[in-house]
């Protein structure tokens, strides 16, 4: 039987991108899934792609800033499929600015979306977690291990929850529960999406990519059937994981005058 048979995950910000992918991917193997997001009609579409390819799923809008959504999207998982085995907090946003042009607003909307989102949700879920000795996964980053120029923001939204999961890990250990980091490199998204300015005004993505949802989201697979505590994903992400650990000196006159593109 496959490891993911008849467990519910549920993922935030699951509409589209590396969330979406990893719905697909658990509910191909036998999962049964909760979607959430902000995005209401992308959402729907959602559910519904994944309903024809004869996934057990339910969806519901959910704002991981707001603990009250976050408590009521957990009920609504219950009542639908009764019991709740695997956390995946993906939803997340990005700002590609220097530190300076950072309005303290915008940065709180990162900080309100990617650590208080996670915190919310993680909060929301232990009970059903501890019932089902589950598991929490974090969607950290390649730049939560190393952060870059024009990153400062977004990389330290994503060292927290690396910093976060290692407490986690040790305080849930006695009620069975897994926590797990996963680290992907730059990878493909929708074309549509765009990431912040330090004013909060939306700016393309232009970076080459490394990885596709997919790819991340079978890294989350194996993250989750291996317990493993963290995963590094894409060459790059591996070699600069290890160069940061080695001499993050020459780490820093490789990266001077490179910017974050995600
Ligand atoms: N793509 C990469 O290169 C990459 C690399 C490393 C790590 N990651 C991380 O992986 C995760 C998924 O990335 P992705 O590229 O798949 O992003 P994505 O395509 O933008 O998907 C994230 C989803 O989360 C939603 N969301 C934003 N704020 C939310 C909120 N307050 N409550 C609920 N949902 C919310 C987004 O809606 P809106 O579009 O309306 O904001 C979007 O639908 C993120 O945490 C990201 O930081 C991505």
């Amino acid at each position: 039987m496959d490891y993911f048979t008849d467990k519910v995950a549920l993922i935030t910000g699951s509409a589209r991108g590396i969330g979406f992918a990893a719905a697909r991917l658990l509910g191909g193997r036998g999962a049964k899934v909760v979607l959430s997001d902000i995005l209401d009609d992308t959402l729907a579409q959602a559910q519904k792609r994944l309903q024809a390819e004869g996934i057990a799923v339910t969806a519901k809008r959910a704002d991981v800033t707001v603990p009250e959504e976050c408590e009521a999207l957990v009920q609504a998982a219950l009542a639908e499929f009764g019991r709740l085995d695997i956390l995946i907090n993906n939803a997340g946003v990005s700002i590609v600015s220097n530190f300076e042009e950072v309005k303290p607003e915008v940065a709180r909307k990162l900080l309100d979306v990617n650590v208080m989102g996670c915190i919310n949700m993680t909060l929301a879920a232990l009970d059903a977690l501890k019932q089902a000795r589950g598991h929490v996964v974090f969607l950290s980053s390649v730049s939560g291990i190393r952060a870059i120029p024009t990153g400062s923001l977004y990389s330290a939204s994503k060292a927290f929850l690396r910093s976060l999961a290692e407490s986690l890990r040790l305080e849930l250990k006695p009620y069975g529960i897994h926590v797990g980091v996963i680290c992907p490199g730059f990878t493909t998204t929708d074309p549509s999406k765009t990431v912040m300015k330090g004013d909060g005004s939306p700016r393309p993505i232009g970076r080459p990519a490394h990885d596709t949802p997919e790819g991340v989201a079978k890294g989350i697979a194996r993250l989750i059937e291996r317990r493993e505590r963290e995963r590094v994903l894409t060459s790059l992400g591996k070699a600069t994981a290890w160069l940061q650990r080695l001499s993050p000196s020459l780490l820093d006159r490789i990266l001077a005058g490179r910017e974050l593109k995600n």
